[in-house]
């Protein structure tokens, strides 16, 4: 049964925090363990985490740690606080098992946040990454300023940074993802991570799957260039199935994103080589979705789509999968 879908999406989206907590309250497991990694001094349980722009701000992540995730992404994380984009911003179609949403990063700002993983015990039982954006005011020419000063303020606390200039949902962020533009931000962000006291946290880049094969192996490659350690492919999509219901707006995931985000996923892998960290994210809705993934070449998978469609349960779903075909 799969009470929250008879709610609106917003509605749903809105209670959300508080349903999780109940959910969690009394759930005392292990995280599950199965294909345990070890990255860079990371040590994830499982290979199944929660993807960027579920907890916006870090509120839930102990919650999460009782669904079983193998790791967790907050944010996007922006430093000033700021509202959703105006009107609607999410729908679903069940049919097509799909999401869109064009929320425009809302949260409470970095400060929050920092607030949020400080208060998270010392031994953490997952990995935890921030992902990080600048402000919708904020222009591409200063948005260096905006990543430095998340990175800053979450020094010592974020397991892995995740740059976000793939989102559709802020006007002209992608524009930083063109191979021109792309080398002078990288390189001021990096510049920026290697300033702080942490400064051997690791760098992930999030991909969009709407650019040209071309002009993501570019970006590909100007990033292991300049020294990143691995990618998340992908982000949502502008583009639209036949007949879709939603807006030529905002970006669609779920279902009508896996084949990309499959091609993506081999593509980033292909460009990357075998040592850096490759995260896939899109489409992911069943164990075996999670399998194929890794059998493609995913060091780790994430989900958005599948936890509305199927709930917080799919974690444990999956492990018990995995765990009985060992
Ligand atoms: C409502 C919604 C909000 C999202 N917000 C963010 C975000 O803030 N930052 C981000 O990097 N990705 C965000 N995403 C994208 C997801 O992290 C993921 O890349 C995408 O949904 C594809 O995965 P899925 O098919 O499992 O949903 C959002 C997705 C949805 C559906």
């Amino acid at each position: 049964m799969k009470p929250w879908l008879w709610l609106s999406p917003q509605f749903a989206h809105d209670i959300a925090p508080l349903a999780l907590r109940l959910g969690a309250a009394f759930k005392t497991d292990e995280i599950p363990i199965w294909k345990p990694l070890k990255w860079n001094g990371l040590s994830f349980p499982n290979r199944l985490g929660l993807a960027g722009g579920v907890d916006k701000d870090g509120e839930s992540i102990e919650e999460w740690w009782a669904y079983g995730v193998g790791f967790v992404e907050v944010g996007t994380i922006t430093p000033r606080a700021q509202g959703p984009n105006p009107g609607v911003i999410m729908s679903r179609d069940l049919p097509s098992k799909a999401l869109w949403n064009k929320m425009g990063f809302p949260g409470r700002g970095v400060d929050i946040a920092r607030e949020n993983f400080k208060d998270l015990p010392p031994r953490r039982r997952t990995p935890v990454f921030a992902n990080i954006g600048k402000n919708r005011d904020t222009s591409n020419d200063d948005a260096v300023k905006d990543y430095a000063a998340c990175m800053q303020t979450l020094d010592g606390l974020a397991d892995a940074f995740v740059v976000n200039i793939s989102s559709p949902n802020t006007t002209g962020l992608r524009e930083l993802l063109q191979p021109r533009r792309f080398q002078k931000f990288l390189g001021g962000v990096l510049a920026a991570k290697n300033k702080i006291e942490s400064s051997n946290t690791p760098v992930l880049l999030k991909m969009s799957p709407d650019a040209e094969d071309s002009d993501l192996q570019s970006v590909i490659k100007i990033a292991c260039d300049l020294g990143i350690d691995g990618f998340i492919a992908t982000n949502t999509t502008l583009a639209r199935e036949h007949g879709s219901p939603f807006p030529p707006e905002g970006g669609v995931s779920g279902s009508p994103l896996a084949a990309r985000s499959k091609e993506v996923l081999q593509l980033v892998r292909d460009a990357a080589g075998p040592r850096k960290l490759v995260v896939s994210v899109g489409g992911v809705m069943t164990p075996l979705d999670v399998r194929e993934r890794l059998d493609l070449g995913a060091d780790l998978v994430q989900i958005y789509s599948a936890l509305i469609f199927e709930g917080p349960g799919f974690f444990k779903h999956v492990a018990r999968e995995m765990q009985s075909q060992r």
